[in-house]
């Protein structure tokens, strides 16, 4: 819509509402112009010619259409994010309202953004992820044009993760008379308590009134509560006396009798609606959305909500949309959203800085309770890489613009003030002070909510460093334990969990023996197997959130992949692997492993992997079936591959060297080479301290086949070199193992390592040659086996998936038949296909709104002659978008790719690519679009967008 029009249209707006002519609320969307790179400050002058400069809308994020750099750092998204830019656009004031109020809210800009009104500096903000005002009442004119200038700087931005550059989030002009309601200005608090039964129906409204005549003013503040189909339920009426140039809070106490309450499965909203008179005339209004709950976490049984106890089914979200880039769009975060949601999620943990503020109001609407966090760490991360301005001021200034912003989102239900800060004082890290300080700046003015943080280092607990807090949120690996022995009456909250990788469509047949094994190809196999090396595979946590009951839930690490982060490839990718869905927004196979645990009473039948192995007939590739069934039978061809039941766990052979003798060069105190063959990780043996070159050598008291050895020891295994030689008489020595050190993992890692070998011996001798980071020379444990037989880690994916390992491939089809107490639920078929022929599309909607903001999702996929998909297919493909919208991305998924989101070509990965199509704004119309492929038959859609 056009500026002038959409003015018009407010105009008219308040004015039906009673409001007095001059006012009016403009969302700033078209209209702007930009600059990439330096330019001389003169730019903001109002006479500046930017005709040359980019149309741009707004949210607009400059980095997401590239060109990636393949040789930029990988963890920001070797997108060019770095640098600065500049924003123009003019907007009208009417004439003859002088004393009016303007002001401009942005919700977001990455990062340090100036802004100059007509010429003039109006202000600053220093963190990316808040919203600010700017006070452009003294320096507009009106019945003129005025003009804005907005200067962007991301230079001294550091980020762990794609932050995007720009104006990235909405920005309001508003219009107001001088007696008006304060930025953020209405707190809503509804009573009740969860742990004494009392139900939650008064009400009390906070208005901040702000009077900026130059007398002072008796202001009138009616509240109306309105239910859910728009009746009043109850009302109040109170009259103050504001001096002039200041705000005074007016709080309303009202009552509602028969509140319907607001829950995950039936998110029931109210309104208050907020009208300011004065002398009779109405002066500003809002309406504000609120529900009523009641909510508790306790430190025994996790987190209960209007009386029930809720298990958290969460899940982490960065802000970035993926293609779309941190310009964020309402629908792309639906869209997020309903995937999740559909998948079983009832909460978002919101990493690690305040979402758009619409993500809130969606969550409100859909029942997803809310993690709403800060900053991660108070470094560069918040924009702080000299550490100012000075924490307590800079923190509390943050905290309450995100604390003020999003107060009555009855979703919210954690206030978190960072994320994985050290112990370390040098960066502003945790000590009880400043843990105490930061929350409470969030309890000065909302002390209804608990404040967490996320935690990672065990060693912290000690000592009074978590005493601020009310709940304890721990990332990963049951690190929660310590906590609970040292605060047995807090709660818990799991708010990193799993970290689990994988790319979706990739799988290699020979399934890895350890998580954290990576693969040359530089992508991730989709069997679920792989966790980052601090993680875990989601069945492990499933297990945990079984059995700590006192845990309210977990927060996987990561809902959606996002741009950045690409472990355990660093720099050699550009988006991460974490995700359960795609950059693109297609499923991984571990959706359907959530679904199926989280949501039991739906029907889940997934089959893993594909069936096209071309060059593997007769070879094995295990085959996975994700179902809430208990059970499922498998056939290949019509041929069963039996029946297999959850819960039903590999048996592992016998460790031959329990009943071995065992002997080292060299033995420290309390510490004998005995202790490396009881079975007992906990008891190791270790060499005396001057024995770099140690060995260790085993008796088995007779030849014996050997198939596999598992060696763990003392400190991660990568830091150390040694090898392992055989012999059947003591005297004769063949080596069987040449093990080098590696660089990866940096940190952590497992100390066990797996080696094949193929031996008939009745000595081994393992000798240490090379330890990195002055790891001492020991072992855990020295396991023999006269078979291979997989890692007990994951014994317990047993438990939440069937597996059967072994498949002898041959092209045809799959069938998974799934049972629960054997009764059939459903089933699922995966086919070999053909050679691709042709693409077929599917979108997520087929009717837009011509807003210029609506947003479709096409599919791509590659099919056979028969109309199956194509797994493996990479054709290149073209979009084109033609009628009432444009193609604004594409995208495939491929955590490797370079190819930009802005370009209308992709190629498929495994076999589907992603178009984004936006709606214009106007009147509306038909939107074909069309792709095509070299050689295949194309696909076209339509889509109808309409006002
Ligand atoms: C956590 C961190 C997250 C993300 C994650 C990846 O330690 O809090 O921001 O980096 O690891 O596993």
């Amino acid at each position: 819509m056009k500026p002038r029009l959409q003015l018009f249209l407010l105009l008219f707006a308040m004015q039906t509402l009673g409001l007095s002519a001059g006012s009016f609320v403009e969302t700033m969307s078209d209209g702007w112009r930009f600059h990439r790179g330096e330019a001389p400050v003169e730019v903001a002058e109002a006479l500046f010619d930017d005709s040359g400069w980019d149309e741009v809308r707004v949210p607009h994020d400059w980095a997401i259409a590239g060109p990636f750099d393949p040789a930029a750092d990988g963890g920001t998204g070797k997108l060019p994010w770095q640098g600065e830019g500049w924003y123009r656009r003019t907007f009208d004031l009417p004439d003859g309202h002088g004393d009016r109020r303007v002001t401009l809210d942005f919700d977001g800009i990455m990062a340090f953004p100036v802004i100059y009104i007509n010429g003039r500096e109006a202000g600053s903000w220093d963190y990316g992820y808040t919203g600010f005002r700017i006070d452009a009442t003294p320096h507009v004119e009106w019945g003129k044009p005025n003009t804005i200038a907005v200067h962007v700087d991301t230079r001294r931005w550091g980020s762990r993760w794609y932050p995007g550059a720009g104006i990235y989030r909405k920005v309001i002009l508003t219009v107001s008379e001088p007696v008006h309601i304060a930025r953020h200005g209405v707190q809503i608090r509804t009573n009740g308590d969860e742990l004494a039964g009392i139900p939650p129906n008064v009400v009390t409204v906070a208005t901040r009134v702000a009077n900026h005549l130059e007398e002072q003013a008796m202001i009138r503040v009616q509240v109306r509560l309105l239910d859910p189909e728009g009746s009043e339920v109850a009302a109040s009426e109170e009259s103050v006396t504001v001096f002039p140039e200041r705000e005074r809070t007016v709080s309303q106490v009202l009552e509602v009798a028969g509140v319907r309450r607001w829950d995950v499965d039936d998110p029931v909203l109210y309104t208050a609606q907020v009208t300011l008179s004065q002398g009779g005339k109405p002066t500003d209004q809002t309406d504000v959305q609120f529900g009523f709950r009641t909510f508790a976490f306790t430190a025994d049984d996790g987190f209960h909500l209007n009386g029930s106890r809720v298990q958290l089914y969460g899940v982490n979200l960065h802000h970035d949309l993926g293609p779309l880039g941190a310009a964020f769009n309402r629908r792309a975060a639906e869209r997020q959203l309903e995937i999740m949601q559909s998948m079983g999620v009832n909460a978002l943990r919101t990493s690690h800085n305040p979402p758009a503020p619409e993500v809130l109001d969606l969550c409100d609407r859909m029942g997803i309770l809310v993690w709403d966090e800060v900053f991660d760490k108070y470094d560069a991360t918040a924009g702080r890489p000299d550490l100012q301005p000075p924490l307590p001021e800079f923190g509390r200034r943050h905290i309450r613009e995100m604390v003020l912003r999003d107060f009555n989102h009855p979703s919210i239900v954690v206030w978190s003030t960072g994320n994985e800060l050290t112990g370390e004082d040098a960066v502003e890290g945790i000590n009880p002070a400043r843990v105490q300080m930061m929350a409470d700046f969030v309890r000065e003015i909302d002390d209804s909510r608990p404040v967490a943080q996320g935690c990672h280092i065990q060693g912290l607990v000690d000592g009074k460093n978590f005493a601020g807090l009310d709940l304890g949120g721990w990332n990963y690996d049951r690190r929660y334990m310590n906590y609970r022995r040292q605060w047995p009456h807090r709660p818990i909250i799991y708010s990193e969990s799993a970290s689990t990788v994988s790319t979706r469509g990739y799988y290699e047949p020979d399934l890895p023996l350890r998580r954290i094994d990576r693969s040359p190809t530089l992508q991730v196999s989709s069997y679920d197997l792989n966790s980052a090396d601090w993680a875990d595979v989601p069945d492990r946590e499933f297990a945990l959130m079984e059995q700590d009951r006192f845990v309210a839930g977990e927060f996987v690490w990561t809902g959606f992949d996002y741009l950045g982060e690409p472990t355990p490839f660093g720099d050699d990718a550009r988006s991460s692997y974490f995700g359960i869905v795609d950059l693109c927004g297609h499923p991984k196979d571990r959706f359907y492993l959530y679904r199926s645990h989280w949501r039991p009473e739906e029907t889940t039948v997934h089959i893993l992997p594909h069936w096209n192995w071309p060059g593997r007939v007769g070879r094995n590739v295990p085959v996975f079936v994700y179902t809430n069934g208990d059970s499922a039978e498998l056939f290949l061809n019509g041929k069963s591959l039996g029946l297999r039941r959850k819960a039903e766990r590999p048996k592992h052979p016998q460790n031959l060297a329990l009943d071995g003798r065992a002997s080292a060069s060299s033995e420290s105190e309390g510490r004998p080479a005995a202790a490396a063959v009881d079975g007992n990780l906990n008891s190791l043996w270790s060499a005396a301290a001057n024995d770099r070159s140690a060995s260790f050598r085993l008796d088995l008291g007779g030849i014996v086949g050997i198939q596999r050895l598992v060696i763990d020891t003392d400190a991660k295994e990568n830091a150390y070199a040694y090898t392992v030689e055989a012999s059947a008489d003591g005297l004769n020595w063949k080596p069987i193992v040449a093990k080098p050190t590696r660089p990866y993992p940096k940190w952590n890692g497992p100390t066990r390592a797996f080696h094949d070998v193929d031996t008939e011996s009745r000595y081994l001798r393992l000798t240490f040659s090379e330890s990195t980071q002055g790891h001492h020379p020991g072992l855990r444990e020295f396991a023999v086996y006269d078979r291979k037989s997989d890692n007990d880690y994951y014994d317990v994916t047993y438990d939440y998936r069937l597996r059967w390992n072994e498949v002898a491939y041959a092209p045809g089809q799959l069938k998974a038949i799934a049972y629960r107490d054997g009764r059939a639920i459903g089933e699922a078929m995966v086919e070999t296909a053909g050679e691709p022929v042709a693409l077929r599309l599917t979108t997520d909607r087929s009717r837009l709104s011509a807003d210029g903001e609506d947003l479709a999702f096409v599919t791509v996929e590659a099919v056979d002659a028969k109309g199956r998909r194509c797994p493996l297919a990479d054709n290149q493909v073209t979009f084109e978008v033609s009628g009432a919208g444009r193609l604004n991305a594409t995208g495939n998924g491929n955590p490797l790719s370079m190819e930009s989101f802005a370009e209308a070509t992709q190629r498929l990965f495994f076999g589907l690519a992603r178009g984004i199509v936006r709606a214009d704004e106007g009147d509306g119309g038909i939107i074909t679009v069309r792709v095509n492929s070299a050689g295949l038959v194309g696909g076209s859609l339509e889509l109808t967008s309409a006002r």
